[in-house]
């Protein structure tokens, strides 16, 4: 399986079958995405929340690929509602698609659209693909029951934002590396706007005085996982 990293939370996944998914689309907008939303592709979308850093190009890529959206419930509706298919879900749930499972957790943020709509709650994402178990965690401040998270789950990778401002900062993200224990760490949700921006490496650096790995990934590096 290959993770390529856009910037921001925009992650794309191809799968060792070929297939592609794409979480958090923001490409177009995001002034730090070497990629633009003409140049992807995707057999599923996978949104966290509403908002529009994340919601992104969702609607463009998905009329290009005829994608089919996995997410929360209420965002499923309103990605229903503009015309798209969507697999709705649901906090705690799971369920296999023909790439692996997809599994949705809590997460402490909102989901307003950008047209106002009100998506339901936000979310993390916890995938098991090829072998591997990647939790993107949305957008989120941090909470203790990423301890239980890891728990249940033994996270591989760990996809975390690390920009404070409207998420968790560095020293929170940290602290939710310790809990959820993941084997790899890898910041994201930093340096798209001067509000969120963030040192990745003294990240890096503070993962490792805790005795755990971080991948820093370069805006648009597609690594083999
Ligand atoms: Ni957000
Ligand atoms: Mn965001």
């Amino acid at each position: 399986m290959k993770l390529r990293y856009f910037s921001h939370s925009a992650f794309q996944i191809t799968t060792d079958a070929g297939k592609v998914i794409l979480i958090d689309p923001f490409l177009d907008g995001n002034p730090t995405s070497p990629v633009k939303s003409d140049e992807v592709s995707a057999d599923y979308i996978i949104l966290t929340h509403g908002h529009g850093d994340h919601l992104g190009d969702a609607f463009k890529i998905a009329e290009q690929c005829n994608s089919l959206f996995i997410c929360l419930n209420e965002l499923g509706n309103y990605v229903a509602e503009k015309g798209f298919q969507a697999h709705n879900m649901h906090i705690g749930g799971s369920h296999n698609f023909d790439f692996g499972r997809v599994k949705l957790t809590i997460a402490h943020h909102g989901s307003m659209t950008p047209d106002n709509y009100y998506a339901g709650e936000p979310s993390g994402v916890i995938l098991t693909i090829d072998g591997k178990s990647i939790y993107h965690t949305g957008d989120t401040g941090l909470f203790y029951d990423m301890k239980l998270i890891g728990e249940m789950t033994k996270l591989d990778y760990m996809l975390l934002p690390i920009g404070d401002n409207f998420t968790m900062g560095i020293t929170d993200a940290v602290k939710a590396v310790e809990l959820a224990n993941p084997t790899t760490a890898i910041p994201m949700h930093y340096n798209t706007f001067p509000v969120i921006a963030a040192d990745p490496y003294e990240f890096k650096r503070e993962v490792e005085a805790i005795g755990k790995k971080c991948r820093v990934m370069q805006f648009g590096e597609e690594i083999e996982l």
